[in-house]
């Protein structure tokens, strides 16, 4: 906190997603440079290791998905934002069980985390498996991103609407310098037209704009034209149009305030789905209408699967795979919460779990 202090003192004032990005990454106090903030004893927890069944039905969906594409010799899983790992050694165990699958894969994982890549190096055993800094090192395909939790930790702009007039929303210190606030600044032009060209000025007066997953969602289009293949996606989101003031911070399970312990707690916010849908289709792809977590993982048949696998389990691991399954489905839990995004190439028919 107090070194996030020094550096506001310099600087003045950080528009918001740098403040996010200062605080998420910064080399020496970044929170994501420091801890592996995964699990009961971390801060929050993920699907992928809430159940190993999540992993298994996003590579059964992969396999199905390389199927459709007429079983290319050579396809690329790309994972973006692997955390601990979890979800690409679920990935890499389902896979093991589809030689024909098995000898065409590749994974690449972006990792911006200098520390959970170290985390990742020695959880993943597999020489199938290489990290990549940027995406357009992808120079082959068909490639199939994989994201889980990755748009809805990237850093966001907020601005703020009054009358015709817009101001971004910039971290400052308090007059005494002890606190952390924020402090509206006139909006440069550019930054209007942006949020004016992504369709985002009609609704509510604090403007979300995701403008790192933006630059993200252009490139990964790109890519998915050139090479074929999709976008596969799992945040937490809305998706009716009107903009919501979504930035949150979490610690320890609990939210705070995002200014209580910047660099110690996650900062995130939610995905404004009709916009990731539109700024897509405009970007070329054909994107499934978006559903739930709990939608998709039950088309895909995780609950047949469960029933299968809790036959030879005793009753603590029945009961326990059933706990997490609930997790993972329930509308109370992470089941509504969140959404799955599908964005391909034009014509493809693949849609396996949307419909
Ligand atoms: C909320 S965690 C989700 C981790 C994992 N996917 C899971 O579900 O458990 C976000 C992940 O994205 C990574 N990340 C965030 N911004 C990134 C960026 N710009 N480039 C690459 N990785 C990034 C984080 O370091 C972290 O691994």
């Amino acid at each position: 906190m107090n070194k996030i202090i020094n550096i506001l003192k310099e600087q003045k004032s950080l528009p918001l997603d740098q403040f996010i990005d200062v605080a998420l990454y910064n080399k020496k106090f970044g929170y994501y440079m420091k801890k592996n903030p995964f699990g009961k004893e971390g801060d929050y927890i993920t699907s992928p290791l809430i159940s190993n069944l999540f992993g298994e039905m996003i590579a059964v969906w992969c396999i199905s998905f390389w199927e459709n594409l007429g079983k290319p010799d050579k396809i690329v899983i790309a994972e973006l934002g692997p955390g601990d790992s979890s979800l690409c050694n679920n990935l890499i165990a389902t896979f093991k069980n589809f030689t024909d699958f098995y000898n065409c894969f590749e994974i690449k994982l972006l990792e911006k985390s200098t520390k959970l890549r170290k985390i990742q190096k020695g959880k993943i055993k597999s020489k199938k498996v290489k990290w990549i800094k940027n995406i357009d090192e992808l120079d082959y395909g068909p490639i199939i991103f994989v994201a889980n939790e990755f748009f809805d930790s990237l850093p966001i702009k907020q601005i703020y609407k009054k009358k015709k007039l817009f101001f971004e929303r910039h971290v400052t210190l308090s007059k005494n310098n002890k606190k952390i606030e924020f402090l509206n600044k006139k909006a440069k032009k550019n930054l209007v037209k942006s949020i004016k060209d992504l369709n985002l000025i009609s609704h509510g007066n604090i403007i979300e704009y995701p403008k790192e997953s933006i630059k993200y969602l252009k490139k990964i289009s790109k890519k998915i034209l050139k090479y074929d293949g999709g976008l596969l996606t799992f945040d937490y989101g809305y998706i009716d149009q009107k903009n919501r003031d979504t930035l949150q911070s979490v610690k320890k399970h609990k939210h705070l305030n995002i200014f209580s312990d910047p660099g110690n707690a996650d900062i995130t916010s939610h995905i404004n789905y009709k916009l990731f849908y539109e700024f897509l289709t405009k970007s070329n792809l054909q994107l499934e209408k978006i559903i739930t977590q709990s939608e998709f993982l039950q088309k895909l048949g995780i609950i047949e699967r469960a029933n299968i696998l809790s036959k030879k389990m005793s009753f603590k691991g029945k009961a326990d795979m059933f706990f997490r399954l609930k997790k993972l489905l329930d509308h109370k839990e992470m089941g509504s919460l969140f959404k799955v995004l599908f964005a391909k190439k034009k014509g493809n028919k693949f849609s396996l779990g949307f419909k």
